[in-house]
């Protein structure tokens, strides 16, 4: 972030909201900036081109490789676009010593991201807005002059008490304050869902979705709860986010669709590159690892894992029961017809694949984790974490 930024935002920040109308007024004219399709160069892509409400606030702007694509349409990004929902219960980045099977060890947590690489919002929105590939905008002065001309530039100069004179930075900064307050209301963290109206007992499961809950919870079935974590015994929906915000490396199989897959000496490593540097503390056992998603509004996102490689829930839970179980139907053949499982790692990392923990500790030959049936009861059950709900 450039000094005049972090100044401007340390100016803002010190006037506070000053009562509840001013937090509502600082979302409501964000709202208006994350739907705005001015913001980009050239224009016709907004926030919500790749966060559309309508696809769980995922979705990549109409591209169908599983990777955004920018306003320049043949500029693809190098990931799939996660939810915004919920992104404002992510804590910020730290490496963590916790204790598993009697011993310490340290753990990545929480930062926005696939890759925890921002800490908040206001650290966020740089990425999308001045990125080539995404919104292209040329700085804090383009992004300055399009928020001044904006139809709702009055309202963001009274809901941030700017001067007449204010700087393009602290034009620059207000915007980007106004998106981090709209991403933080409950518009966007609504928890509306079936699952919420059953914590609050105001509806109950189908049989399906009964089976699906019990099967997402069984440490001997899905285990999805492992990782996508609840307080299962709560009944405030903010402690049933499904996700403990840290990070595990799936082994998914290569999206070939992705133009920087074309060189085969490229690798999206999430927390040891290509966006950031691996963490102090942390050794290359993490590389390959992404953080853990939240599963609320899953069922509407278009593209499932960091690379974009399904499309279809059920063949995203499909994955984890039968990646060991039938590791031919999931990677492509290499010399030999031999399998080449985890291909989307170099070989140096493949071995930081989880491969010990249910539902992917089986061995080919073996049964999967999960029957047909059984995958399409948990699908049943994601579906109840989609907001919106009504009977
Ligand atoms: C061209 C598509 C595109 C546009 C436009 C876009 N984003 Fe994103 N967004 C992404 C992708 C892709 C990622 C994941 C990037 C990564 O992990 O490296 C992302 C990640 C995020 C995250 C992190 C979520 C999480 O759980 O880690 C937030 C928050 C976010 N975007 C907000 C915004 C805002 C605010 C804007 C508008 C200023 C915006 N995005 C514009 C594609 C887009
Ligand atoms: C050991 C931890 C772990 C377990 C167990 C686990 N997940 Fe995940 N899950 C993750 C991580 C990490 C990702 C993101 C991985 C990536 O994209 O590289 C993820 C991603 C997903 C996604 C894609 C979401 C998105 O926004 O793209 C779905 C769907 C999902 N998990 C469902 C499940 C289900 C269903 C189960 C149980 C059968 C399960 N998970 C078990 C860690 C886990």
């Amino acid at each position: 972030m450039t000094t005049a930024l972090l100044l401007a935002f340390a100016a803002l920040l010190a006037t506070p909201a000053r009562s509840q109308t001013t937090a509502v007024d600082r979302a409501q004219v964000g709202r208006q900036v994350f739907f705005d399709a001015t913001l980009s160069e050239p224009r016709g892509v907004s926030c919500a081109s790749c966060h559309n409400p309508d696809l769980g606030w995922a979705g990549n702007n109409g591209s169908v490789t599983g990777v955004a694509a920018g306003s320049h349409r043949d500029r693809l990004g190098r990931r799939n676009t996660p939810t915004v929902s919920y992104a404002a219960f992510v804590p910020p980045f730290a490496v963590k010593a916790v204790r598993e099977d009697g011993r310490w060890v340290r753990k990545a947590v929480g930062g926005l991201f696939w890759d925890g690489r921002a800490s908040s919002f206001e650290e966020q929105a740089r990425g999308p807005l001045f990125a080539a590939a995404e919104m292209n905008l040329s700085g804090e002065a383009d992004l300055a002059a399009r928020l001044r001309a904006a139809p709702y530039a009055d309202a963001l100069r009274a809901a941030f008490g700017l001067s007449a004179d204010a700087d393009d930075a602290t034009w620059a900064a207000a915007g980007i304050a106004a998106l981090g307050a709209f991403q933080r209301s409950p518009e966007v963290s609504p928890f509306s869902s079936k699952y919420d109206a059953v914590l609050r007992r105001e509806a109950r499961f189908t049989p399906a979705e009964a089976r699906g809950r019990r099967l997402f919870m069984a440490e001997d079935k899905g285990n999805c709860a492992a990782c996508h974590v609840v307080a299962e015994r709560s009944r405030d929906p903010r402690r049933h986010l499904f996700t403990d915000f840290t990070y595990d490396a799936l082994g998914l199989a290569r999206n070939p669709r992705i133009p920087a897959n074309a060189d085969p000496d490229f690798f999206d490593l999430g927390l040891c590159g290509p966006d950031r540097r691996r963490p102090d503390g942390l050794d290359a056992a993490v590389c390959g690892a992404f953080r853990v998603p939240t599963l609320r509004n899953v069922a509407k996102r278009p593209f499932y894992f960091h690379n974009g490689l399904f499309t279809d829930l059920a063949q995203a839970v499909r994955f984890y029961v039968q990646r060991d179980t039938h590791p031919r139907d999931w990677y492509p053949r290499g010399g030999g017809n031999r399998v080449l499982r985890f291909d989307d790692l170099p070989a140096r990392h493949r071995g930081n694949v989880n491969v010990d923990e249910a539902p992917y500790d089986r061995r080919p030959g073996q049964a999967p984790r999960l029957s047909e049936a059984e995958i399409a009861d948990v699908v049943a059950f994601l579906r109840t974490l989609d907001d919106g709900y009504t009977r």
